[in-house]
């Protein structure tokens, strides 16, 4: 079967990527870019492209009916510090985008659909080391709990109408080809760009703030790894935990100076997003991921940082 496929968002800090490997495995022409912003990447140059709001359930229907996509992936959405300044938007797109997704798949019959998560559904009340894929969610952003409640709705597409929804809890993604969405671990990816062209950054996180990260490729390499899999392999349907590397700003920072040695970390107070950072794990326990569906990362601390420097550095 020809795989015709579709990719909400495609112009964020993930659908950039995600665009690029997909039309590697598939074939240019069946995979569909989709954004509200015109790309400014080749993208548009190297496959279709169609102007589309998630929200405008009109228009979407027409995409589905002309490409009958048989997967799905939807990545609009507002993060968490975003999702903060304009909390009824936030919720407004990233649940009601979903839904309007979930309902074209059934009534289109669209194989596979893929919708990320993220770490931002656990709250001040989960455990914070090795989190658990089960334990108490109090999310207490509004990208937090339009997440929870989307792995709700996914799980409930999944069991009465038998839609084969996949989705997958994301760390704080570090990437150098697209600018990050306005979340609140975009520190670990302004700080590199600060060290190439500053020697310093002033981090909106404090010394002491460890949250689970992971490398683009290992994200783009684990996302197709889940849509690959065999259906009967996958048992969880609301979404997986999701583990690359755990570390600090000032761990990091360390790590960058063995590059950079005379890189300065200073820190800024008062930051909101300190207060969503310290409701989130340090560290996730993916072994869910593991088992069913063989998830192992490649990029460590050391093997990430070299490769966001090079790359930047032929950048910049
Ligand atoms: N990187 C995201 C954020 O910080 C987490 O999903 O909002």
């Amino acid at each position: 079967m020809i795989e015709k496929i579709l990719v909400l968002g495609s112009n964020g800090q993930i659908g950039t990527e995600l665009v690029t490997a997909l039309r590697k495995s598939y074939g240019e022409s069946n995979v569909v870019a989709c954004d509200i912003r015109r790309p400014d990447y080749d993208i548009k140059n190297s496959g279709p492209f169609e102007f589309v709001n998630v929200l405008e359930k009109d228009i979407l229907n027409n995409i589905f009916q002309k490409y009958k996509p048989t997967q799905v992936y939807l990545l609009a959405a507002l993060l968490s510090a975003t999702g903060e300044q304009n909390p009824k938007l936030a919720w407004d797109l990233n649940m009601n985008g979903l839904l309007n997704i979930l309902d074209l798949a059934i009534t289109y019959k669209t194989a596979k659909v893929y919708w990320p998560s993220s770490i931002a559904v656990f709250g001040p009340n989960s455990p914070k080391d090795a989190t658990p894929q089960y334990c108490v969610m109090d999310p207490n952003t509004v990208y937090g709990i339009s997440k929870l409640a989307g792995e709700r709705w996914c799980e409930y597409y999944n069991q009465k109408f038998g839609l084969d929804v996949r989705s997958i809890r994301y760390p704080g993604l570090i990437s150098w080809k697209a600018a990050p969405g306005g979340g609140t671990t975009d520190y670990a990816i302004h700080i590199f760009h600060d060290a190439l062209t500053k020697g310093s950054y002033a981090s909106f996180l404090n010394a002491e703030t460890e949250l689970p990260m992971m490398y683009m490729d290992d994200a783009i390499r684990g996302t197709i790894q889940l849509m690959d899999a065999e259906s009967s392999k996958i048992s969880i349907r609301s979404s997986y935990n999701f583990g690359g590397v755990s570390f600090t700003p000032e761990v990091l920072a360390a790590e960058i100076r063995k590059h950079i040695p005379d890189f300065t970390l200073t820190y800024k107070d008062n930051d909101p997003r300190q207060a969503i950072a310290n409701s989130w794990p340090r560290s996730i326990d993916d072994s869910f991921a593991q088992k069913d569906w063989g998830w192992k990362p490649e990029f460590d601390l050391s093997k990430m940082t070299v490769d966001m420097l090079k790359n930047l550095q032929s950048n910049h």
